[in-house]
């Protein structure tokens, strides 16, 4: 009697989902819809079912092909965070579960046969982009395992099993928005850096990955209820009544730094400047525009102390590291796909970034000293933008555009001098920082972006 209820209960629940899936557009039994609901995939497809994602994805089959990448249900049931996963079941954050459901597809298809020879970057339904790479003999999507290659196959599109769940950043910061407990992270990714709570250090170098390789979710991204990650309020056009508050922005930014993991040198280092930090600020509520390439913690670990011990040299590198333009990861990646090489002017004048494509990714600097746009977005409110690189970058020498190179306030003086004025020409330099930038750059050019 109770079983045969419960095969009454199962079949409305079928019959339920299939006419779900039939509502709209009429779908072909051999679609590969049909056959991820029927799968071994179950927790993925109960995912999809509570995100109220079928229709999306019958639109999204009959435009074109489809590719998911399916988590192994080990990976949905006990080794996600069980509050990670409280999280993505409450009903107001439907937003959260469906951009975290349509992270696993991407709008074509990509079989064994498609799969890219080198990392290539795809954008997933849910807009954030997936890096597909292979290592060896092994196929990654994002940071998991392609375990089950091509492991269903339909005219439009195909399933390919992954070890892990992939979660797209802007989740992890909706997570680290609501969550109001500390050190406790979403998931544990194996071979993420470690961190310890007390320091919120890393306890060991993270492993290194190859340049261009996506990035590895950081372990304590997730940890510490998190500053203000969310984007602030779009700026409304720039007018006499207008003013914005770069000095909190300023703030907002170097704590995003710090909790973000793996910036906690640079997040030092403006902490540390901190005429440069309340002068950033400054130009900011003026109404100008910057985007930093934040170098992560690896990239400045391998700075010999030569390199900072020159006075200057830290503001100096900063300054390099300082487009006068708004840019995102997207604008920069389309940008540098359309017209292959970029120049950006940074504050370093008269230095210029080179920028160009490369691994799918956005290459910054020539010759030997290159760095790519690792962790994208890292924060981005309109007005600052901050972009995580894994190299430091100096302009090289020949690039100086032959005439002599003009260091704001005197900073090749300052070199030369002994040490114990540095401190005083050091205010000087960032007195001066607001007449310099206006100088050197519009404020109508910085901020037309
Ligand atoms: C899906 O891919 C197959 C094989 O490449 C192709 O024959 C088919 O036309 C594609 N379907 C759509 C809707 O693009
Ligand atoms: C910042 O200042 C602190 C305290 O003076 C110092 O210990 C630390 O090394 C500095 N960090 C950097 C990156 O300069």
């Amino acid at each position: 009697m109770l079983a045969l209820k419960m095969c009454v209960v199962f079949f409305s629940v079928l019959i339920l989902t299939l006419s779900q899936l039939s509502e709209a557009t009429q779908i072909s039994s051999n679609s590969v819809l049909v056959a991820l609901l029927d799968s071994r995939y179950t927790e993925l497809s109960e995912l999809v079912e509570k995100a109220l994602l079928l229709q999306t994805l019958e639109k999204a089959v009959a435009d074109h092909n489809i590719t998911i990448f399916a988590p192994r249900n080990e990976a949905l049931e006990r080794e996600l965070d069980s509050e990670f996963k409280r999280f993505l079941l409450e009903p107001r954050n439907l937003r959260s579960l469906q951009t975290l459901v349509l992270h696993h597809i991407v709008p074509s298809r990509l079989g064994r046969i498609e799969w890219p020879a080198e990392s290539t970057r795809h954008t997933t339904l849910s807009t954030e982009p997936l890096h597909l790479s292979s290592l060896d003999t092994v196929k990654l999507a994002g940071n998991a395992e392609v375990v089950r290659l091509d492991d269903v196959f339909r005219p439009d599109g195909i399933i390919h099993g992954i070890n892990r769940l992939l979660i797209p950043k802007s989740v992890q910061q909706d997570f680290n928005n609501r969550r109001s407990l500390r050190a406790i992270s979403a998931v544990k990714p194996e071979g993420a850096p470690e961190v310890d709570p007390r320091t919120n250090r890393l306890k060991k170098p993270a492993p290194s990955v190859p340049a261009g390789s996506p990035p590895v979710l950081p372990i304590y991204y997730a940890m510490a209820p998190g500053p203000s990650l969310a984007p602030a309020p779009a700026p409304g056009p720039g007018g006499p009544r207008h003013h914005f508050d770069g000095e909190s922005q300023v703030k907002d930014f170097i704590h995003t730094l710090l909790h973000y993991g793996g910036y906690n040198e640079m997040a030092d280092i403006l902490v540390n400047l901190t005429n440069l930090a309340t002068e950033m600020g400054k130009l900011v509520s003026e109404g100008y525009v910057l985007t930093v390439l934040a170098p992560n913690d690896e990239a400045l670990a391998k700075l010999t102390t030569d390199q900072l011990a020159e006075p200057g040299a830290p503001e100096r590198i900063m300054y390099y590291h300082i487009i006068p333009e708004y840019q995102t990861e997207e604008s920069m990646y389309n940008a540098v796909r359309r017209f292959g090489k970029i120049r950006y002017d940074t504050l370093h004048v008269p230095h210029k970034m080179l920028a160009q494509e490369a691994d799918g990714s956005v290459k910054f600097g020539d010759d030997e000293e290159t760095a790519y746009l690792f962790d994208p977005d890292i924060y981005i409110d309109g007005r600052i933008s901050v972009q995580g690189i894994d190299g430091v970058l100096f302009p090289g020498s020949e690039k100086t555009e032959s005439k002599k190179p003009e260091v704001i306030g005197s900073v090749d003086r300052v070199q030369t001098r002994p040490k114990s004025r540095r401190g005083k020409l050091l205010e000087g330099m960032y007195k001066d920082l607001k007449g310099y930038v206006k100088k050197h750059f519009s404020k109508s050019k910085l901020s037309n972006k």
